[in-house]
Parts: structure tokens; sequence; C-alpha cells
């Protein structure tokens, strides 16, 4: 792996404890002004302190992110598709590598859609993207997205998944927890980390589902809506820190929810 490859990854996951706590702020490309993001410089700005990388769109970027910005940025690159079009899965790139470049971005990230008919197309657009990224030294992240279907979210279908995401040369893939969840981190060779998916009942559920990922083997989280659509937004990425970092039991991270 060359340097600039090696540097950017270093900045996303923490060489010393090898764990990560990504904010995802990307939500909009697909689901427009979503509950709690609709201003997004205003839910964004209070948890930068508490972030190790910022995932979102170049328009997010540009238009509600300071220019100052010290942490790195995960620019999300795929899409094409909204939540009240045809499918879900139909997402192609629509952000290129130069302008990632150009936004001074750490890593790329795309979303496939395996299983669905638009599974050729989202995979041959990742491995599109790793070529691009091995030219440039842009390390890709790959989300196993499922769109609306939630159900699918097993270790069986995630394994095959986050596979087949390493295999076409994703350095990084992000995924879902699910029950047996080792078993997909052991079946991929590339570092993990969960999405938080649709809000949980209760803050204690999310840092549960944090909790339970690390242990069994992930990288550390890229959340969003767990996060941010909390009455205690800031508390809760606090929390969830404390557990990727610091190895903290929930209890104890529970705190800063009080
Ligand atoms: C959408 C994404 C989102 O960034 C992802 O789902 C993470 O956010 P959340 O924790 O709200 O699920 O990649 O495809």
């Amino acid at each position: 792996m060359d340097w600039g490859m090696k540097n950017r990854l270093s900045k996303l996951i923490n060489p010393e404890d090898g764990r990560a706590v990504w904010l995802a702020v990307d939500h909009g490309y697909f689901l427009g002004p979503v509950s709690k993001l609709e201003e997004p410089a205003k839910t964004i700005k209070p948890l930068i302190p508490y972030t190790d990388a910022l995932m979102l769109t170049r328009g997010t970027l540009r238009n509600c992110v300071d220019t100052g910005l010290k942490i790195p940025v995960i620019l999300r690159v795929s899409g094409g598709n909204s939540i009240v079009g045809p499918a879900l899965s139909n997402e192609g790139i629509q952000t290129s590598m130069e302008e990632a470049i150009r936004l001074n971005a750490s890593a790329v990230a795309i979303s496939i859609y395996i299983g669905t008919e638009h599974e050729h197309k989202t995979l041959l657009s990742l491995g599109q993207l790793v070529n691009e990224g091995q030219r440039y030294g842009m390390p890709v992240l790959a989300v196993t997205a499922v769109g609306k279907e939630l159900e699918k979210r097993d270790a069986r279908y995630l394994s095959l998944c986050c596979r087949i995401a390493a295999e076409l040369g994703a350095q990084m893939v992000k995924t879902y927890y699910c029950d047996e969840f080792s078993k997909v981190v052991k079946s991929c060779p590339v570092p993990l980390v969960i999405a938080g998916g649709p809000k949980l009942k209760t803050g204690m559920d999310a840092l549960e589902l944090a909790y339970a990922a690390v242990r069994e083997g992930a990288s550390g989280v890229d959340m969003g809506r767990n996060i941010w659509q909390s009455e205690k937004a800031v508390g809760m990425i606090r929390a969830i820190r404390a557990i990727v970092h610091e190895n903290a039991p929930v209890k104890e991270a529970a705190k800063f929810l009080k």
C-alpha cells in the first residue's frame, strides 16, 4: 500500500487502538431533509469535537461545514436514487475522484446493493472506484446497503456482502450489526464499521449495539440517526466514543446521557 493511501487510512482509524468513531450525516442524498438533519450545519457543529471523521456529500461539506475542519472527510460519492423513486438500489457514482481530491477527502464511500436488481451495476461501480482510488491513494469505504429491506440484516447475508466488498478491493466496509456478528467480521479481511440504522427505542439500546459490535470485532462505528436524532446528541456521541476508544462498559458510558 502506498504512502498516501496509508496516511489517509491512519487519519480515519486510530493506529493506536485500531478503532474509529465516524459521524454519518450523508442521509440527505436520498432522504432529503430527514428529521434533525434539516439544517446540517446546526446538527453537525456541536458533534465535531467528538468525531474522528465526517461522512457526508460534497453539497453538505461545501455549504454546511467550516473550511477550517480539522478532522478527515469520508465523501459519499454514490447516489442517483431517492426514497420516493422506483428503486433505492439504483445508485451510480455521482461525484468524481477529482472532486474528492479537490475537497481533500480522506476516503470515498459508495453503497452496494447485493441481491437486488442493481447488484451488478453497484458492484461494478465499486470496482471502478477502487481502481481510481488505487491510482490516487484514496481509500474506498463500501456500504452494504439494504434500502428499505431492514430484515435482510442477518449474518449470512451481511457476510456475503462484506466479503464481496473486500474481494472487489474496498479498503473498509460499513455494515450492520447482527446476531453472530463475529462471523461477519472473521470472514471480512478489511476493517468493518457499523451503521446504527433507524433510531432505536432508547439511547441505551444504541450504546449496547456499539458495545456488542466492537466486542465482536468491529473497528468502530459510522453512526448517524442514533446520535443526531437523540435528544442528547452530544452525550450520545461522547458515550459511543468512550465505548469504542476506551472499551467503557455500557453503564459507565451512559453517564454522558445524564
Ligand atoms: C446510508 C448510509 C448512512 O450513512 C448510514 O446508514 C449510517 O447512518 P445510520 O447510523 O443513521 O444508519 O450510509 O446508506
